[in-house]
């Protein structure tokens, strides 16, 4: 008996994998499994070879056994009548109605792109949160308390600093998230920062109280000032295209020592001389700087044997030097004319 229960198990698999989508193969079904000549009345035939005290237990396999098979016709009827009804009530020949495809915001567009060049050097991309505790946006970052460079960066703050608690803000820069990295990594460090960053800056064509970042992160033995140069330059050039040219300016970071600002020619005007570039021929993109080894020591990473490199920019400045797109408050306003021409990179 043991070999014919086998075998009902087999065949009940195969009925239950059958599939059937026309009315031929739905009758080629019944046939094989519940015609006089099918699959269960045979079984139903191996009864008299049963011995009697087995008879009873086999009786209520081969029941289930017929039960399944009932079963599973039924369904491929149902499925069957249902392809009908929709056969006779649409008319597959009409034009079918037309939905929208979106299009991607030039501003994930760009950043997208600048994550993947990145991504190509190493890096991986961090993200935290948007609001943020004054410690990861300013304290860790060789912004003490009552660090006048806190002016630069006119802060949205969420909550005032009380006795017990410090304060929390939105965050200015990602460079928050570079001092969570630090938190909770050790070197080698390879990161990049994409994110949304607020400043309470009166809107204009030319600023808002919101806008993005890429900031990066590179901490390892022996980076170097030429490290950060050449890392840099890789991505202008791939963003931009091999002519684009690019100077550095000495500045002044907090986290940074020394800090650098770094400008690319014009791709408005190719150098000649506009308005984005005020007739200089150069625009700002970023700034960038050695990690100030007292951000490194609030981490507990050994500026003597560490050093790294750190830079951020701002994704609607690329933006703009891209797309040649001169007003920032487009950008937010979701004005669809607008937001349409952006199909791809
Ligand atoms: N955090 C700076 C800003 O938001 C940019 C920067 C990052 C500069 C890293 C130097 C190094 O303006």
């Amino acid at each position: 008996m043991e070999a014919l229960i086998q075998q009902i198990e087999t065949i009940t698999q195969e009925i239950q994998n059958t599939v059937a989508t026309t009315s031929a193969e739905v009758e080629a079904f019944r046939i094989k499994y519940l015609g006089t000549k099918g699959l269960v009345k045979n079984m139903m035939g191996e009864m008299k070879s049963v011995p009697n005290e087995q008879k009873k237990e086999f009786g209520q396999i081969l029941n289930a056994f017929k039960v399944a098979a009932e079963e599973k016709l039924e369904i491929l009827v149902a499925a069957l009548g249902d392809t009908s009804t929709l056969d006779a009530s649409i008319d597959t020949s009409l034009p079918g109605d037309e939905f929208t495809v979106g299009t991607r915001h030039p501003l994930n567009l760009v950043r997208n792109q600048m994550v993947s060049i990145f991504k190509r050097l190493g890096f991986a991309v961090a993200e935290g949160p948007e609001i943020e505790d004054d410690w990861h946006n300013f304290g860790a970052m060789n912004l003490p308390a009552d660090h006048p460079a806190r002016d630069m960066q006119d802060t949205f703050y969420v909550q005032e600093a009380t006795e017990e608690n410090a304060s929390w803000l939105l965050r200015t820069h990602t460079s928050s998230v570079q001092a969570r990295v630090m938190e909770s990594q050790k070197p080698p460090i390879r990161v990049i920062c994409p994110g949304r960053v607020y400043r309470n800056e009166t809107i204009s064509a030319r600023a808002h109280c919101f806008f993005h970042q890429v900031e990066g992160l590179y901490i390892d033995e022996n980076v170097s000032f030429a490290d950060l140069k050449q890392t840099l330059y890789f991505f202008v050039q791939e963003m931009f295209g091999k002519d684009v040219k690019v100077r550095f300016r000495p500045s002044y970071f907090p986290f940074t020592e020394p800090s650098a600002e770094m400008d690319i020619s014009c791709q408005i005007c190719s150098g000649k001389g506009c308005n984005i570039c005020k007739h200089t021929g150069w625009v700002e993109i970023l700034g960038s700087g050695m990690v100030h080894p007292n951000v490194l020591k609030n981490f507990d990473i050994d500026p003597e044997k560490y050093t790294g490199f750190a830079f951020g920019m701002g994704v609607e400045r690329i933006a703009q030097l891209k797309y040649q797109v001169n007003d920032l408050r487009l950008y937010s306003q979701n004005d669809l004319r607008f937001l349409q021409q952006f199909k791809s990179v």
